[in-house]
């Protein structure tokens, strides 16, 4: 019988994060051997009553001291650049990523891909892939736990914040929200799918809605009045948001501030803190209007407007 200590390895992190958690608990386990080994020896040794020799030695204790200076220092070193490798390695992005939209709530995970596929508590991916995960709470601090791929992130209203991971072996894994969110943390639970890719290509068509989440978007933008502003020959004239994401924008204030999902939310809820150079304060804020989920079409609809030429304005 395998004893299921860890979980399956099932991204190309795990085996990363493995090799160093071994490397502590291995570490963590000498020392205490080091230091309890000697301990229940002079115990026995220097019982009362047992003859030993008690006269104080004469050793030059610097070395000692020295010894038990650099040897923990060095080790705490070695501690401290592998676990920066890793936890670099699993916190930076790489740029080929498919990229998954996850709305945390109580007491449901709620994913959007691209394609305009929706899921709760399921994800479905290929294999093989790297997937980007954005991750927003529309209530409370959440956590998105994958133990099969030693990814775990918490998930913090108000805010987006990004995971990765390359999945390496097909499979269903568990997810658990691994944060305390109110009555039913225990049910936000859900399955991944990692398939196969011609079958994970079957699952986006079978699952088709028709709007991607950039079409999703453009529809919000109409409906939540945006256009009126933000496009061609409105009487208020707003900033354009062709050739927008991914540009940087010039502020107000002199300073210049990089267009991507973080500056659209922000520009979205909370217009006045960053006006661009040359418009008026005068967007209204969508805080309380919007929900998680349309900001994320929305930011898509920018997003894929990033190619286009901003239009020519008298
Ligand atoms: Cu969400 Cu616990």
């Amino acid at each position: 019988m395998k004893l299921p200590l860890f979980p399956d390895q099932a991204s190309t992190s795990a085996a990363q994060v493995d090799a160093l958690y071994f490397f502590l608990t291995t570490t963590s386990f000498f020392i205490i051997l080091l230091v309890a080994l000697p301990m229940l020896y002079f115990l026995f040794k220097y019982r009362r009553g047992h003859p030993a020799n008690r006269t104080p030695s004469r050793i030059p204790t610097w070395k000692f001291e020295v010894t038990w200076t650099v040897a923990p220092l060095l080790l705490a070193m070695v501690m401290f650049s592998w676990g920066a490798r890793v936890y670099f390695n699993i916190e930076v992005p790489p740029h080929d990523a498919m990229e998954v939209n996850v709305v945390a709530k109580q007491w449901m995970w709620k994913i959007q891909h691209p394609e305009g596929n929706r899921e709760i508590n399921e994800l479905h991916i290929p294999v093989g892939r790297t997937v980007k995960l954005t991750l927003a709470s529309q209530d409370v601090i959440h956590s998105f736990f994958v133990p099969a791929f030693r990814l775990k992130q918490d998930v913090v209203p108000g805010r987006f914040v990004t995971e990765w991971f390359k999945p390496t072996k097909p499979g269903v894994y568990h997810l658990f929200c691994a944060e305390l969110c109110g009555a039913d943390h225990s049910k936000m639970i859900g399955s991944i799918y990692v398939m196969d890719p011609d079958q994970y290509q079957a699952w986006l068509l079978k699952g088709s809605v028709g709007d991607n989440l950039a079409q999703t978007g453009a529809r919000l933008f109409r409906e939540l009045g945006c256009s009126g502003c933000h496009v061609g020959n409105g009487t208020i004239r707003a900033p354009p948001l062709e050739a927008l994401y991914g540009h940087r924008v010039p502020l107000q204030t002199g300073e210049f501030v990089l267009a991507d999902d973080k500056y659209i939310r922000d520009s979205i809820l909370l217009p006045n803190s960053q006006i661009a150079a040359g418009y008026d304060p005068l967007m209204p804020t969508f805080q309380g209007h919007i929900s998680e989920e349309e900001l994320f079409a929305l930011i898509a609809y920018v997003k894929s407007l990033a190619n286009q030429a901003p239009p020519l304005r008298p």
